[in-house]
């Protein structure tokens, strides 16, 4: 395991070394004689420990630069835990360092073995501050409607998505089938100042062209045959709130006219309507195929694509998010496995196969098996099986050729013989081999037995 970094800031050389001495086997230690490398020091690494002699120079005798590079340690590196070391006479200074916010003092002549006590326990406290942290650096990364994330990729997906949660520019959310591109796109409503008003989704692909129109729009009564009364669309019931264009690609040419048209001046016509609505409805949008080359096939208009795009959010796929994607298996287990009599585990084989694999259907194809391996498993470990890996699946764990060939070998020969009515002449001229050929493959696999039985 990595050793924690300890910076021991100490102006007298001999105390200094000789610290630096007798804690080297427990940490990585910095030393540092004078404010100035100390500050270095803490700008390349992050300490977890620091020890601070509180007369320093250029005036040893009063703790002002001590006192000085305290504050200092404590803004750049909240957790790291502070031991500050004094003359004999510095307790009274140790005190006032500990009120701002120093850990634990030690009193000069400075005791290793005392020293390596105070410094355990700091850490102890440290590792304990620090994973609190982490998980409350967690829980906060996915204030977004349940998003988790703690990989790069999406760390950078809610940052952006805090930036344009407020403002109300069109957003273009892009990403393979299943990512959690909706997720999103309901993070941003419920992330802006609209988080009160509507979420309207609508899914350009899965509405007929015909009806899509109207859908959108509205329509007047009598606008067509079978409009019996009017009906607001999807545009408008998002008033005040947030329109989710879904699979955009899927929107017609003509309608990405009458889109765009919205989108520039915020306001619509019902079908067969007279006069517009203003409408002050914020637009996020979702593709999963890539727009950019449906514009240059002249399948989206590219003017459209721009007015969307003004900010695009891309959310990697699964296979991308490394860490990321066991922290969601283990989510997904917990959530299913809640009503279930047992509480399930994933085991470290299905640790290792979720990890291998590629993830082609991403976060939605990973909720499905866990679901599914939920119900499965019997015992309290979750196995590659359950979650429906078999043994010649597509994880490339038995993608072992020579093996197939030898089955598909087997068979032929197999086939022919009991084709043949055990006629190895027969077989042979159908196999397009020769009949010693055939006696040796059927040698080879013992085949005697199973062809009789067969
Ligand atoms: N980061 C995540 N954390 C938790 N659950 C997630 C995450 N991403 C996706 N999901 C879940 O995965 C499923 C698919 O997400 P979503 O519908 O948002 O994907 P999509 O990109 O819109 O998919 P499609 O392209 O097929 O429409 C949903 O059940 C969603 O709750
Ligand atoms: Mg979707």
């Amino acid at each position: 395991m990595q050793k924690h970094k300890l910076l021991i800031i100490e102006d007298d050389d001999t105390l200094r070394v000789q610290m630096q001495w007798a804690l080297a086997e427990m940490y990585d230690v910095l030393p540092a004689a004078e404010p100035e490398a100390a500050l270095q020091a803490l700008q390349s690494a992050q300490p977890s420990l620091v020890t601070l002699d509180l007369g320093l120079p250029p005036n040893p005798s009063d703790a002002s630069a001590g006192f000085r590079l305290l504050g200092k340690i404590l803004q750049h590196s909240p957790l790291a835990k502070i031991i500050v070391v004094t003359g004999n006479s510095g307790r009274e200074l140790a005190m006032k360092a500990i009120s701002q916010g120093a850990h634990d003092f030690m009193v000069k002549p400075v005791d290793i073995d005392e020293l390596k006590i105070i410094l355990k326990r700091a850490l102890y406290i440290h590792s304990l501050e620090s994973e609190q942290a982490r998980v409350q650096h967690a829980r906060e990364s996915r204030d977004f409607e349940e998003i988790l994330g703690l990989s790069a990729g999406m760390q950078d997906v809610f940052s952006t998505i805090r930036k344009v949660a407020a403002t109300d520019v069109p957003v273009l959310v892009t990403g393979e089938s299943g990512t959690g591109k909706e997720l999103v796109a309901r993070a941003i409503h419920h992330d802006s100042i609209r988080k009160s008003r509507p979420f309207v989704p609508i899914n350009c692909g899965a509405i007929p062209e015909t009806l899509l129109e109207s859908e959108l729009f509205g329509h007047e009564r009598g606008a067509f045959t079978g409009a019996h009364a009017q009906r607001s669309g999807r545009i408008e019931m998002a008033q005040g709130g947030t329109l989710f264009l879904d699979e955009i690609a899927d929107l017609p040419l003509p309608l990405q006219v009458k889109v765009l048209r919205f989108l520039q001046d915020h306001k619509i016509e019902r079908v067969g309507g007279r006069g517009s609505i203003n409408m002050d409805v914020r637009v996020v949008a979702a593709a999963n195929k890539c727009l950019k080359k449906l514009v240059m096939e002249g399948k989206f208009r590219e003017d459209l694509y721009y007015r969307l795009g003004v900010v695009n959010i891309e959310v990697p796929p699964l296979r991308e998010r490394g860490e990321d994607i066991v922290l969601l298996a283990k989510a997904f287990l917990n959530r299913y496995s809640a009503t279930s009599p047992r509480q399930k585990a994933l085991s470290a084989e299905a640790v290792d196969t979720i990890n291998a694999y590629n993830w082609p259907g991403n976060v939605r194809e990973l909720e499905n098996r866990v679901r599914r391996a939920v119900t499965f498993a019997e015992g309290s470990l979750v196995r590659p099986s359950d979650l429906g890996f078999g043994p010649a699946d597509e994880t490339g764990q038995n993608l072992d050729l020579k093996k197939a060939k030898e089955d598909l070998e087997l068979k032929f020969v197999q086939m022919a013989i009991i084709k043949h009515n055990g006629n190895i002449s027969k077989a042979a001229e159908e196999l397009g081999l020769s009949r010693p050929t055939v006696h040796h493959i059927i040698k080879k696999y013992n085949m005697l037995e199973s062809v009789r039985k067969g």
